[in-house]
Parts: structure tokens; C-alpha cells; sequence
């Protein structure tokens, strides 16, 4: 059922119930305050739960056939200053009213129905009925969930052309990333990257990101070396069946000798396998990296996080592996945590990309942690709206038929989004923003010229031979994290500690 429909489902019932109500005010006011005192003390305490932004809201109810008495949320997750508004306003106004039809808080609406939903939910359960309170009790329905892929199965890998013709729309849709068609390059735009990614890839060669639809395009063409197969893991279906069918072996192929074999880009196996409509990661090291969290992700979000994340290349197997096992375990810290701590590798050392050969520090490249910042990290956001909602416009066909466009578009560009959704609560969207983006741009320029400069003080101290190891080490492991959290776009307490205790060791 779609909002409309429930809305008008709601509108429905609240018209049938009106009678049903002044019947019932008609008795409950020839009764006396002793009546009603009496009443409530046969009241019963119910309690229940309902879907709101993030996680269940859940009540308690104290009400008889006649009367809501209380109604408390003794449990929810709700945004800080957004959901918790209708935490605060609901429930007294449902006692107030003797009604659930009190008007959601604005900005809020999801909560104010979750509460009025577990409200419904908890009369139900004690044999009262919610609809002369003016609300049906919903049907609460499954939570939506991706599925697994199934590994090993011989299964033949669908290409986008074969399902063109029974999804037009997702497939015209789809191939439309091919708008999004400009690259940055990065070295230009940041040149501290240069020094900072000495004796790496990333030094030689680091365009933006552009359209879906260039991918195997971009990687084919990069100036990075990348010897081994586990670089197409993001790119392309061909390889992820590969590993599906083969197992983590794959991952260890030449690059050249799987470019052969490769079809296309990111495309409907990548999120769909092969049941288009249906969301099923495909790719297994993702479902390692959220564990037990897999039920409570949004499938959208999965997939999508499928790639956009922070992984390495397993130093013994080669194979794609991410540094995190649940949600709570994806934020810069816990993660920097776990590279550090030798026990997780097999040489019993940290985890290192590279090491930068003048200063020889074990540094780590952060690649595209998306997921982690918008789900680990946490945003205001996390749990109400997917990548999807705010990347995969909603696009209604000539038919009338309602799809999500498949063309990945930044909601910036979606005047639509913006007006009927965002505005809600934001402003001027685009303004705030961009004003986002230049803060955190000064920042990367900021932080990244103080590591520049420690890099060049550390290289010097290295070049003199004048330093121990002993020395030297501590400094070294200050800087490998003061870079990883730039990387990640964080603060720069480390870089300022690695360039005070360098300066003084060597003056
Ligand atoms: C199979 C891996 C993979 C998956 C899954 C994936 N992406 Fe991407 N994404 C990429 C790669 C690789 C690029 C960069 C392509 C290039 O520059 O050639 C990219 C680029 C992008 C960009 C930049 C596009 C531009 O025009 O600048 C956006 C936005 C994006 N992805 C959003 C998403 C969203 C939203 C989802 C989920 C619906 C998703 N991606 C799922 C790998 C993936
Ligand atoms: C990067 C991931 C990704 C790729 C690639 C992708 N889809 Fe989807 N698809 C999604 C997501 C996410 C949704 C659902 C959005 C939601 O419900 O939040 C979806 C929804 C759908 C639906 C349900 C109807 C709709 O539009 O909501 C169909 C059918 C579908 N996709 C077909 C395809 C086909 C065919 C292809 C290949 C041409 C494809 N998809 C490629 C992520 C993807
Ligand atoms: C609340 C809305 C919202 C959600 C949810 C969201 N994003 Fe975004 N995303 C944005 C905005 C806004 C931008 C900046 C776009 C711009 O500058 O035009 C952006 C930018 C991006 C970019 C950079 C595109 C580029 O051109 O380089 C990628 C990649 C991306 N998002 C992926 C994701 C993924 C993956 C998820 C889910 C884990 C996600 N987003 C969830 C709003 C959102
Ligand atoms: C219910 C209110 C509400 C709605 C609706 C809403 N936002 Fe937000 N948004 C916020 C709040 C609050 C913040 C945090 C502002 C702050 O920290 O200064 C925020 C922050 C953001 C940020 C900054 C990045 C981040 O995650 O902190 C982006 C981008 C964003 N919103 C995009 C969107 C888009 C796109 C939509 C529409 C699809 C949207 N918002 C709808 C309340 C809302």
C-alpha cells in the first residue's frame, strides 16, 4: 500500500468512526468523575511497538474500553531534535484529545505515526478498539530485506541487455550514467597528494569519480598498476560471478588474463543477481562487513555499499576484505584500531598499502568509505533516508507506471526531491550544501598542506641519518594516522602532535 492509499484509508476510517465516537462521548458524559475515576482503575497497561525513522518506537498505554488515560514512548531511536519533537507533543495530545488523529508534528510526521501506529497496536492487544480512537491499527508489514547471493550454484550470469526488453525504464535509466561524463584529476586539484602518496598509485594517477557507465572504461585506462584480478572487483558483475562460482581464488587471477572476460560494467547483477526488482548482494565480503546487522540495513543501502566502502586487498589471499564486521564497528577510530593491530594479518604486523620510501612511513590509502560515513559515522540521516532515496529519483513512465530511475543523480540536481522532501526542513538545500562542501574543502587544503609538511620534515630527519629508528618510529606511527584520518576526513589533532614532536627532535 502506497502513502495515498493509507492516507486515504485513514480518511476513511476517521469519517466512520466520528459517529462511533459521539456515541461513545455521549455515554462517557452522563457518568460522573467518580465514574471515570473508577474506570481507571480497571484500566489495563499495554504495551507495543511500530516502525519509525530508525528502529521501533514503543509505548505504554493505560486505557480501558472508554478511555486512554496515558500514553508514554518508553523506547525509540529517534533523531535528536527532529523525531524526538513528536516524542515529546504525541502522547499527551492523544490523552488530551482522546484521539489518534491529532495532527503530526511537522517535520516529524514519520514518528507521529509510528507512535500512533504502536498506540493503535498496543489497544489492540488488550481487546480495545483503536478505530474509536479514529485509527485503524496497521497491518505492520515485513521489514524489506535484501537477500544473499547464492554461491557455487553453475548459475549463468544475466547481462543488462537480456533483461533491456521486460525493464525498459530501469535499462534507459541505467545507461543514462553516461551523462555524468567529466573527470577531476585530483593530483591537479589537491598537489599535496603527490608528496602524501609518494611510492604509491595513487601519486601517478587519481581522476574523480564520474557515471557507472565508464567504469571498466576508467579502470582500463588508469596509469595505477594493478597486477592482480581483485581490481575489477568493483566494477563489473563478470568478475563478481567469477568469484561467486569460483570462490576467493579469482581474486588472485591476473588482471589482463580477466579482462578477457569481461562483458560490462556495474549493472543489474551487481544489485539484483538475477531477479531484477529484487535486492541481493552479490558481493560476499560485504555481507561479512555489516555481520548481523545485514537484517537491520536497508536493502538499498547495501547494495550501494557494496563498493562504496573502505576495503583493502587481503596481504596472503588477495581478496577483496573490508576492515569492519557490524555497524558499530565502522567508524574511523574502530577501524584505524584494527589496521594497527597486528593480530589481524599474517605477518603479525599492521596493515600497511605501501610505505612511502623517503620516510618510511607504513601508510594506509582510504579508498571511498561512503557507507561507513553515512551509516557508521552517522548522519542525521542514517536510517531514514537510503542512498537511494536521495540518488535514484522516483520516475513515473508513459503508462503511468511508477520506477526509480536507475540513472544515479546527486539530489542537488532534483528540483522534485528537493521541493516535496527536503524542504521539510531544509531551507535552501543547495546553499547549505555547498556551504558543507566548503568547509570540509578548506579543510582537506588546511590539513592536507600541515602533512605535506611534516611528510617534507620527516624525509629530511630520515635523509640526515641522524635519527634511530627507536626515534623516529613513534613520530612514523603519528603520521600514518594522522593521514589515515585526513583520508577519511577527520580532524587534525595527530598531524599537529607528529609535527610538534618532529620539530623537536630535530632542532
Ligand atoms: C559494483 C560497485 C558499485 C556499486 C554496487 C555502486 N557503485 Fe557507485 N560507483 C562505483 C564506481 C567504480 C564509480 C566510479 C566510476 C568511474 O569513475 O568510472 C562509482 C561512482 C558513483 C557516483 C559518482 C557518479 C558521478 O557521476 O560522478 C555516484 C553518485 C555513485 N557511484 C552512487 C552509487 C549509488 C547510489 C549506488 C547504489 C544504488 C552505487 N553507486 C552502487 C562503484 C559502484
Ligand atoms: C547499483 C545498484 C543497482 C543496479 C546496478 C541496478 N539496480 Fe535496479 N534497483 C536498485 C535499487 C536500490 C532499487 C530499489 C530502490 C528502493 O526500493 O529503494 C532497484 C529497483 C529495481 C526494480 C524495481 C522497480 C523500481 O524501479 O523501483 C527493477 C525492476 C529493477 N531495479 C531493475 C533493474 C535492471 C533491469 C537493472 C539493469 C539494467 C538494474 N535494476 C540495475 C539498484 C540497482
Ligand atoms: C540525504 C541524502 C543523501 C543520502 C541518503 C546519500 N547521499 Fe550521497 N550525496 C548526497 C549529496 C547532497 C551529495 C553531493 C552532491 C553534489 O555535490 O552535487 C552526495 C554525493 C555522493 C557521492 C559523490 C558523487 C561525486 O560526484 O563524486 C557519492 C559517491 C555518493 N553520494 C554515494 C552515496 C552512497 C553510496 C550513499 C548510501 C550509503 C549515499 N550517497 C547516501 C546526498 C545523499
Ligand atoms: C526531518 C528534517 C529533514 C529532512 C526532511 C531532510 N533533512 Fe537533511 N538534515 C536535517 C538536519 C537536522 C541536518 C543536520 C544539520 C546540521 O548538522 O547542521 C541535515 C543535514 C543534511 C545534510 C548534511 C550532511 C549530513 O548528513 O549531515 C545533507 C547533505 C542533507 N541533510 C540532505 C538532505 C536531503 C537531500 C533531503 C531530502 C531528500 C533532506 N536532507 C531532508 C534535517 C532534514
Amino acid at each position: 500500500m502506497d502513502k495515498k492509499q493509507k492516507r486515504e484509508k485513514r480518511l476513511n476510517l476517521i469519517g466512520m468512526s466520528c459517529g462511533l465516537f459521539l456515541a461513545l462521548l455521549l455515554v462517557i458524559n452522563v457518568g460522573t468523575d467518580v465514574v471515570a475515576r473508577a474506570a481507571s482503575a480497571n484500566a489495563q497497561t499495554l504495551t507495543a511497538s511500530a516502525p519509525g525513522k530508525v528502529g521501533d518506537v514503543t509505548v505504554e498505554v493505560k486505557a480501558d474500553a472508554k478511555k486512554i488515560y496515558e500514553v508514554k514512548v518508553i523506547e525509540h531511536n529517534e533523531t535528536e531534535g527532529i523525531g524526538t519533537m513528536a516524542v515529546d507533543a504525541i502522547p499527551g495530545l492523544i490523552v488530551e484529545k482522546q484521539s489518534l488523529t491529532v495532527d503530526a508534528v511537522s517535520g516529524a510526521t514519520i514518528t507521529s505515526d509510528a507512535i500512533r501506529d504502536a498506540v493503535a497496536l498496543a489497544l489492540q492487544s488488550g481487546g480495545l478498539n483503536s478505530e474509536a480512537y479514529g485509527y485503524a491499527a496497521p497491518e505492520i508489514a515485513a521489514k524489506p530485506m535484501a537477500h544473499k547471493v547464492e554461491t557455487g550454484t553453475g548459475v549463468k550470469l544475466l547481462h543488462a541487455v537480456d533483461w533491456k526488453d521486460q525493464y525498459p525504464d530501469q535499462y534507459n535509466t541505467w545507461m543514462m550514467t553516461s551523462e555524468s561524463d567529466d573527470i577531476d584529476d585530483y593530483l591537479e586539484v589537491y598537489p599535496m597528494l603527490r608528496g602524501l602518496y609518494e611510492g604509491y598509485g595513487f601519486a601517478i594517477d587519481y581522476g574523480s569519480a564520474r557515471g557507472h557507465y565508464y567504469d571498466v572504461q576508467d579502470i582500463e585506462a588508469t596509469g595505477r598498476p594493478h597486477p592482480l584480478a581483485n581490481c575489477w572487483t568493483c566494477k563489473t558483475p563478470d568478475f563478481t560471478h567469477m568469484v561467486n562460482e569460483e570462490g576467493i581464488e579469482a581474486y588472485k587471477k591476473d588482471w589482463t588474463e580477466v579482462q578477457s572476460q569481461i562483458t560490462e560494467g556495474i549493472s543489474c547483477y551487481t544489485c539484483h543477481a538475477n531477479t531484477p526488482g529484487e535486492i541481493t548482494i552479490t558481493h560476499t565480503y560485504w555481507i561479512d562487513a555489516v555481520g548481523d546487522d545485514f537484517e537491520n540495513i536497508a536493502p538499498a543501502d547495501l547494495a550501494c555499499g557494496q563498493c562504496h566502502n573502505e576495503y583493502y586487498f587481503h596481504p596472503e589471499t588477495k581478496a577483496t576484505t573490508i576492515a569492519h564486521n557490524s555497524l558499530a564497528s565502522m567508524d574511523p577510530a574502530t577501524m584505524l584500531a584494527f589496521f594497527n593491530d597486528g593480530s589481524n594479518f599474517p605477518s603479525g604486523e599492521p596493515f600497511a598499502d605501501w610505505t612511502n620510501p623517503r620516510t618510511g612511513v607504513k601508510q594506509i590509502k582510504v579508498q571511498h568509505p561512503e557507507f561507513e560515513t553515512y551509516l557508521g559515522a552517522g548522519s542525521p540521516h542514517a536510517g531514514t533516508f537510503t542512498c537511494a532515496d536521495c540518488h535514484m529519483p522516483d520516475a513515473v513512465n508513459a503508462n503511468g507506471e511508477a520506477y526509480h530511475s536507475h540513472n544515479l543523480m546527486s539530489p542537488l540536481d532534483n528540483p522534485e526531491l528537493i521541493a516535496n522532501t527536503c524542504s521539510a526542513c531544509h531551507f535552501d538545500l543547495v546553499k547549505e550544501v555547498h556551504d558543507l562542501q566548503d568547509k570540509v574543502e578548506t579543510r582537506t587544503y588546511t590539513v592536507g598542506y600541515r602533512l605535506e609538511y611534516l611528510t617534507e620534515l620527516l624525509a629530511q630527519a630520515v635523509a640526515s641519518e641522524k635519527y634511530t629508528d627507536e626515534q623516529l618510529d613513534p613520530i612514523r606511527s603519528l603520521a600514518r594516522d594522522a593521514q589515515f584520518y585526513w583520508d577519511f576526513d577527520k580532524a587534525d589533532e595527530l598531524c599537529a602532535e607528529a609535527t610538534s614532536q618532529i620539530l623537536a627532535l630535530t632542532r
